[in-house]
């Protein structure tokens, strides 16, 4: 009866870890749902109006209906019980609220729940749809205080778009871009132009004869695909000729293919996801370091939730080097545009009943292709099979030790990282940097000539010494404006194409 054998053996291995598994913090990042037509260049600008085009209500469905599942799988008390792993083991018989500090029904608050988007309409309205079944319908409103529909009130913070490198990162780096336009010269892209060079072409007679002038070449096929999805799915946009199921799916196929390989991690290596990493990292770490210590109350971020779009979600599998690994070959996302609603998860897992050191804990990477999808693991190229991390958290999980030996040398760790991997010299950030070590140069020039008088033990007081540093870096930050200002748009212009021209140089030329 060797089935029965492995049966049971199954049996036991899951009562084990579901006796004792934990779940102690949700990393996740979400796709929007869907949108109006969303009109990029080859290198994923968009050109639409401020804030982009808005969230359709089919799509604020979708995001809510994503947030459903969120809540059953990592809030929902009666699964928690039912052997899946909970985020907080305290919600005993109230539904997840998101509440006051020190009060009786404030499990989730701004201690310990994150929720970031990109500054587009369509990610921000995405987070406040799936928080709305994330965090459902419960507060007793009386005439003076909360809301009469009883609806929660979670915040959605956000950033501008310059110096964002966590969201929405990938479209502003230009060394990435760059790695993108020699792709588009490639033999393998170029392979694809003619194998596709017909039909494209016949797309493009089939839109004359409805005097729509689509530009069918590769390198804007996305364009090409997303007018005809969101006129065939949603009949908005531009108006576009009927086309059979098989010439639409050949047309999905392509911009499957296209939009994918742009994020293969050999194109991405770490610009594109790097500093979510660092995030990641640093939000693993604090926790790591509160648990471990077991100091009560253990007070970290345990939901942290990013609002964003599906190149952040492949960004970061590229950064993590994933599509190298035979064990995630499978993983859909290498060969199909995520989804709208999408989610992907960092979970980090405890023995609740065992050690809660760093080599303990395990994390596991998740995805979820759109609200009706099941949720699968995307196993980690740190995995080892049959160790402790995935005896604890399932097949394809590392141990957090391992998850941050992976993680750590890809991360982004701070903006002025950001600037230096992907030379945009146009962010606040990357000028302010750039003007500091002008400064700093002509700092060190004058330090060169005047040496001596270092040692002649007079010496600055460290009043002093502080002193200069305010007054170097309030220079530093007068000299980014007048840098704005007094090179203007021709030197800058001059600075990237010479910036460009140097990474071109240090590119293989392969990529
Ligand atoms: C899309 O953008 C391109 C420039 O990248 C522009 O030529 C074209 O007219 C735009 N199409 C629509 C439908 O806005
Ligand atoms: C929680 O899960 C139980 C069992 O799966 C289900 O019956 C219930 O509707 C869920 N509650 C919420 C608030 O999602
Ligand atoms: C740098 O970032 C800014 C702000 O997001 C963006 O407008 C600009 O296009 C980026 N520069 C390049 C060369 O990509
Ligand atoms: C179509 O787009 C490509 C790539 O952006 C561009 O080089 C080409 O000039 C465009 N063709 C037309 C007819 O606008
Ligand atoms: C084409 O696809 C749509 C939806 O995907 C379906 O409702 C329709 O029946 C299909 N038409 C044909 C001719 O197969
Ligand atoms: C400027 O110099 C100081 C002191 O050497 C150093 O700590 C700092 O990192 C430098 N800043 C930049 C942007 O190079
Ligand atoms: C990049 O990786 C893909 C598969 O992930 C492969 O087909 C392609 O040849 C690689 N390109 C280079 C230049 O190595």
């Amino acid at each position: 009866m060797p089935c029965r054998k492995t049966t049971l053996a199954i049996l036991l291995l899951g009562l084990a870890g579901a006796a004792q598994a934990e779940l102690l913090l949700v990393y996740s990042v979400q796709r929007h749902g869907a949108r109006n037509v969303l009109n990029k260049t080859a290198t994923l600008k968009e050109t639409d109006a401020n804030g982009g085009p808005t969230l359709l209500p089919q799509g604020q469905r979708q995001a809510y209906d994503a947030g459903l599942s969120f809540r059953d799988r990592y809030l929902n008390s009666s699964a928690c019980a039912n052997g899946l792993s909970c985020l907080d083991a305290s919600l005993v018989d109230s539904e997840p609220e998101y509440g006051v500090v020190g009060s009786a029904d404030g499990i989730f608050n701004n201690f310990n729940t994150l929720i970031r988007s990109s500054s587009l309409d369509r990610a921000i309205m995405t987070a406040r749809s799936f928080l709305d079944a994330v965090f459902p319908p419960i507060n007793q409103p009386t005439d003076t205080t909360y809301l009469p529909d009883r609806q929660q009130v979670v915040p959605v913070y956000s950033q501008a778009a310059d110096g964002d490198a966590i969201i929405r990162g990938y479209t502003a780096c230009p060394a990435y871009d760059n790695r993108l336009l020699e792709w588009y010269a490639s033999p393998e892209f170029q392979e694809k132009e003619m194998e596709s060079q017909a039909f494209r072409d016949a797309v493009a007679t089939q839109a004359a004869t409805i005097d729509v002038k689509l530009n069918t070449s590769l390198t804007e096929w996305w364009n090409v695909f997303d007018g005809f999805n969101v006129y065939r799915t949603y009949n908005l946009g531009n108006e576009m000729p009927p086309v059979d199921n098989e010439t639409f799916a050949e047309m999905q196929e392509l911009a499957y293919w296209l939009e994918t390989s742009k994020m293969r991690s050999n194109l991405t290596g770490n610009l594109l996801g790097g500093a979510l990493l660092a995030d990641l990292l640093e939000f693993l770490d604090k926790a790591v370091t509160v648990i471990s210590a077991n100091v009560l109350p253990n007070i970290y971020y345990k939901l942290v939730h990013l609002s964003g779009h599906y190149n952040t979600q492949l960004g970061v599998l590229g950064a993590l080097e994933i599509d190298q690994d035979p064990a995630a070959a499978d993983v859909t996302w290498f060969s199909k545009i995520p989804s709208l609603a999408a989610l992907m998860a960092f979970e980090l897992h405890g023995d609740a009943s065992g050690d809660q050191s760093p080599q303990d804990l395990a994390v596991r990477l998740v995805m979820q292709d759109g609200p009706e999808a099941d949720y699968v693991t995307i196993p980690l190229p740190c995995a080892s099979p049959g160790d402790s991390a995935e005896v604890l958290a399932g097949a394809g999980s590392c141990s957090f030790d391992s998850f941050r030996a992976l993680a750590a040398p890809k991360a982004l760790n701070t903006l002025d990282d950001w600037c230096d991997a992907c030379e945009n010299d146009s962010w606040t950030a990357c000028q302010l940097l750039a003007a500091t070590r002008a400064l700093n140069t002509s700092t060190d020039a004058a330090g060169t000539e005047s040496g001596s008088s270092d040692d002649s033990g007079t010496g600055l007081s460290s009043g002093a010494v502080a002193g200069i540093a305010v007054g170097c870096a309030l220079a530093g930050a007068v000299l980014a404006v007048l840098a704005t200002t007094m090179y203007g748009r021709r030197a800058r212009a001059k600075m990237a194409h010479d910036q460009l021209m140097s990474v071109h140089g240090s590119l293989p030329s392969t990529v």
